[in-house]
């Protein structure tokens, strides 16, 4: 069994964004070619507390490097009042020939970073060519690793504007996001309305967990990376090109494409799939609608990358095994 850290995991995954960039692409466009079996993901919930959650996501990803495997994440919205992470996640990968587990793996950053890499990616072929600007709704994890790829897939991108619910944690991450990319220069924004519609590519990364907000601000050509999934009103979605990652995956756990599905009973408002748009290396950018962009976050991406993380771990030597783990 081979075991890595959080840190270790961290380390290989900072080695190169393209390669996480290639992974997330190549496993999106082998799920829209049917490659890989995603069953839906289990939702733990805590009684009546509709805020904490344990999400658990099986799943296998076909090819010529199959791999199989399990990721177990928390979301506790209130540690960031501990000064700790909300999200907290370990995975297990399993020999895709025996069963056997053979992998366990802190995967917080996995899970984060192939979160950020998949709207990212999104953005690439759909938002306008020579985009310059992004508006960040939601300053915390998520939002700064869809920077970090935004920067490979956007790669105009010069001004980031910073919205957060609480304006010091806005502060906070344009000082990081400054020193991690001088060449981006950040500011706060405090009219959330107006900021929305002076930018044409958005990624929200609240952890809203019903609607608050809607698109009407947004100009006809812009993104919306509604990448936290239910800050959008079902209106606004109706309203919008919808672009989702699997659409019976998102049309569940109360999203705001769920709420629209429920409004009209029918799922016709939901257009391609992002590996659809990814397989044919073109770009899609419609300058006549606002395209909302809704990925739920398949445990495919995860099991694909976590496998890529032990390939390397295990040619570097990195990390620790256990023999006889299983007897
Ligand atoms: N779709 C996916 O695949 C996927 C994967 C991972 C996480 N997520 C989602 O991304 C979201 C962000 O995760 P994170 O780890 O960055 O969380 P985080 O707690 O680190 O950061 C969230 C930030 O949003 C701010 N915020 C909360 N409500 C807000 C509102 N109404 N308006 C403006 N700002 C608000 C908070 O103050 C905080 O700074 C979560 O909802 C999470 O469930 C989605």
């Amino acid at each position: 069994m081979l075991i890595l850290t959080e840190k270790q995991v961290r380390s290989l995954l900072d080695d190169d964004d393209s390669v996480v960039l290639d992974v997330v692409r190549q496993t999106y466009v082998r799920h829209a070619a049917g490659k890989t079996v995603v069953p839906h993901s289990v939702f733990l919930r805590f009684g009546d507390d509709d805020r904490n959650r344990i999400i658990g996501l099986p799943a296998w990803v076909g090819g010529e490097e199959q791999a199989a495997g399990f990721k177990w994440v928390a979301s506790f919205p209130g540690n960031l009042a501990r000064n700790m992470p909300r999200a907290s996640a370990v995975m297990t990968l399993n020999s895709t020939r025996t069963g056997q587990p053979e992998a366990f793996l802190a995967a917080s950053a996995i899970s984060a970073r192939r979160t950020g890499a998949s709207a990212a990616l999104a953005a690439g072929v759909l938002a306008p060519d020579g985009v310059d600007r992004v508006l960040l709704v939601g300053c915390g994890v998520i939002n700064f690793e869809v920077l970090r790829y935004l920067t490979s897939t956007c790669p105009d991108l010069r001004q980031v504007a910073l919205y957060d619910q609480d304006p010091g944690r806005a502060e906070v991450f344009g000082v990081r996001v400054e020193q991690a990319w001088p060449r981006l220069r950040c500011r706060t924004e405090d009219d959330l309305g107006a900021a929305m519609g002076r930018h044409d590519l958005v990624s929200l990364a609240t952890t809203a967990t019903r609607p608050h907000m809607d698109a009407s601000a947004c100009r006809p050509g812009s993104v919306v990376l509604h990448v936290s999934l239910r800050d959008l009103t079902a209106n606004s979605i109706l309203g919008s090109r919808n672009v989702v990652d699997d659409a019976d995956h998102v049309c569940r756990a109360g999203t705001s494409i769920h709420l629209a599905e429920q409004q009209v009973d029918n799922r016709d408002f939901i257009g391609p799939s992002i590996g659809e748009l990814l397989a044919d290396g073109a770009r899609h950018a419609d300058p006549a609608a606002v395209t909302v962009v809704s990925p739920f976050g398949l445990g495919a991406l995860d099991v694909a990358l976590a496998a890529e993380v032990c390939a390397q771990a295990r040619a570097k030597g990195l990390g620790t095994w256990i023999d006889g783990f299983l007897s």
